[in-house]
């Protein structure tokens, strides 16, 4: 899960998909990264933090860190929350960027549309309950994707 700053938009989704996650008994893994590198080690955003707690999420111990080209060794697809991200991922990853596992988000709730996950990091904290709505979807349409069924 890959937003610019690894501290508002990715850190919910890495936290929601990885309560999903567990509620479906899956075995996958989860992580989220940034690509501008502003806030490494720091925790994520207050409000994202909020916002997450009000549904049973803590995020309180991720910590930002910048995606970088092992990235596309260790995970099967990369979700990106907008397009400037996309291309943010491409020039920090360079030769190691793999187009086919970069998706974004939104496209698996409205296929096709490349709908961005707005930041709300200039924005109060309705922009992050928006941002929370949206990314649950997201995941919900992950899980009904890529599980596989049990039986
Ligand atoms: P995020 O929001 O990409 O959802 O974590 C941002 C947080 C910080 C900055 C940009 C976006 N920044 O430029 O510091």
């Amino acid at each position: 899960m890959v937003c610019l700053g690894n501290i508002c938009r990715s850190p919910l989704a890495e936290g929601i998909m990885k309560s999903k996650i567990v509620q479906a008994r899956l075995n996958w893994q989860v992580d989220s990264a940034g690509t501008n590198g502003y806030h490494v080690g720091e925790a994520p955003h207050g409000l994202s933090q909020k916002v997450a707690l009000m549904h049973g999420i803590d995020i309180s111990k991720q910590r930002a860190r910048n995606i970088n080209g092992n990235d596309f060794d260790e995970f099967d697809i990369i979700y990106a929350m907008a397009e400037d991200v996309t291309d943010e991922i491409k020039w920090r990853t360079g030769k190691k960027f793999n187009a086919a596992k970069v998706k974004l988000l939104m496209n698996e709730v409205y296929p096709g549309r490349n709908m961005d996950v707005p930041d709300p990091w200039y924005g109060a904290e309705p922009g992050y309950h928006k941002v929370f709505d949206m990314i649950d979807k997201a995941c919900d349409k992950i899980i009904e994707h890529y599980a596989l069924p049990t039986k």
